[in-house]
């Protein structure tokens, strides 16, 4: 099996992704969180929420509606530009995207310029798009259609009446429901240039080929902060370095491996329709480099086109300047649900007689599980679950009282419990327990009375 194959199997058992309604063969690009993956999806949206919100001063949050008025799509580029060039195979009509395939034949070129033939390993979409399904066994190469373009934005239809719906848009990206505020937040808050909103939530693309696990999915969740600034060359290079760098900083902090990570600047020909310089953050994933996160330098793009289609005034004056401009917007962009794959991948670990999830506790779905020993005795069931019931009011914790202790360490590893904290026969006598440590696999003893203080300072330093 390889790494990819492990963590999909990995994510089933201990409850981190389902295939999204699995029980009817599944919807294509749509997964469901299970009681792990949600926990350990909502530890990571929140700590980024606390980072880029509650600990700085320069950035608000908001949460806005997924269905806006469809001029908001008209005015963002999305009706219009929001496609992907698409070649059909002309036997099996399957569609790929055009970028997909030339980024593929450059590949073949690059080895044939070296004197090399490329065999496998390719990816399982590559290996789809470069020989026709009909033909796999005769290694025959598709033969393509020339290029159309398809809308990516996921129609829906809005209203009561049969024959009076309303056609809208499911939001392509968070972003314009931050736009369409901008006037709302300076006017409701204290907060002057530069200044970020942010916000979290539910995107939906038509996405033509779905695959590799979440990575490209048809829903998908974004996190996203648009931070305006003055619009002058400087500023715009000064932010957008600043907030590459500290985006790079924060997955190091979350302590994926710095080797993992890299920089890729956009070329000027896939660059989004509104922006003016983009960089992605991408991992070294099995299947090659993958997109995690986008920052953009959008300009005036947005509020410009917002402020021409709404016929409102979206510019900013400076109180102390009596300047009055449309300001540009840096974006970071981040996608949560690719971020959990790459920090799934990231935290794999296997050693001799076990495998185990080295995610930051501060994510970790569980920050500590509460065994009681084996025995049945009542006093050790009733000690343990008081340990448990303390702790749940402060940590979310889990329990497990089945099979050998073995199996439960086992089982606590795959989910990437940091802490597992046994009560044994002597708690009852000396009030301590084990606490074995997720990494190292060492355990110590500590005082019932001194878990809390242990975990606080374990998990959030
Ligand atoms: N507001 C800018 C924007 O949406 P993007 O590069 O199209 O930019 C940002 O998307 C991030 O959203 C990507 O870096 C990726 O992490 C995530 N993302 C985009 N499409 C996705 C998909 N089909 N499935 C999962 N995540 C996706």
């Amino acid at each position: 099996m390889d790494l990819m194959e492990k963590i999909v199997a990995l994510a089933k058992r201990r409850g981190f992704i389902f295939q999204g309604s699995e029980i009817y063969g599944g919807l294509g690009g749509t997964w469901d969180y299970g009681p792990t993956g949600s926990l350990l999806k909502k530890n990571f949206k929140d700590l980024w929420w606390k980072e880029m919100v509650q600990l700085r001063d320069d950035v608000v949050g908001v949460d806005a509606a997924i269905m806006m008025n469809p001029r908001a799509w008209e005015a963002s580029g999305h009706v219009e530009a929001f496609t992907d060039p698409l070649v059909e195979c002309k036997i099996c009509h399957k569609r790929f995207r055009e970028d997909k395939v030339q980024a593929l034949d450059e590949k073949f070129r690059e080895a044939a310029s070296r004197g090399v033939t490329m065999i496998a390993p390719f990816s399982p979409e590559e290996s789809d798009m470069y020989f026709c399904k009909k033909n796999k066994n005769g290694n025959k190469r598709h033969e393509f259609t020339e290029s159309r373009k398809f809308n990516l934005l996921v129609e829906a239809k809005l209203g009561v009446i049969e024959g009076e719906e309303q056609t809208i848009y499911l939001r392509g990206e968070i972003t314009n429901g931050v736009h369409v505020n901008f006037r709302n937040v300076v006017d409701s808050t204290r907060i002057k240039i530069p200044f970020g909103i942010a916000q979290v939530g539910k995107a939906f693309r038509n996405e033509i080929t779905p695959g590799n696990f979440t990575f490209r999915s048809r829903e998908f969740e974004q996190m996203e902060v648009q931070f305006y600034i003055k619009p002058v060359e400087a500023e715009g290079k000064k932010w957008f370095e600043y907030w590459k760098q500290n985006r790079m900083e924060w997955y190091l902090s979350l302590g994926m491996k710095k080797e993992n990570l890299r920089f890729r600047d956009h070329k000027d020909d896939e660059r989004a329709h509104y922006a003016k310089m983009a960089t992605d953050i991408e991992y070294k994933s099995p299947w090659g480099w993958g997109e995690m996160m986008g920052i953009h330098h959008r300009g005036d793009w947005d509020l410009r086109r917002h402020s021409e289609y709404s016929k409102q005034d979206l510019s900013y004056r400076d109180q102390t300047t009596n300047e009055t401009y449309i300001p540009w917007d840096i974006e970071t962009s981040a996608g949560v649900d690719r971020s959990i794959l790459f920090l799934l991948l990231d935290a794999y670990q296997e050693e001799e007689n076990r495998v185990f999830l080295k995610l930051d506790p501060r994510i970790a779905p569980y920050k500590a599980a509460i065994f009681p020993l084996l025995g049945n005795k009542p006093e050790l069931i009733k000690k343990a679950r008081s340990v448990y019931q303390n702790l749940k009011k402060q940590f979310v914790v889990t329990w497990d009282d089945r099979g050998n202790i073995g199996k439960r360490y086992a089982s606590q590893d795959e989910i990437g419990t940091p802490y597992c904290i046994t009560i044994d026969f002597q708690s009852l006598d000396d009030d301590m327990v084990t606490v074995r440590d997720r990494n190292t696999a060492k355990q110590v003893r500590i005082k019932i009375s001194d878990i809390e203080e242990f975990l606080n300072k374990k998990i959030n330093s």
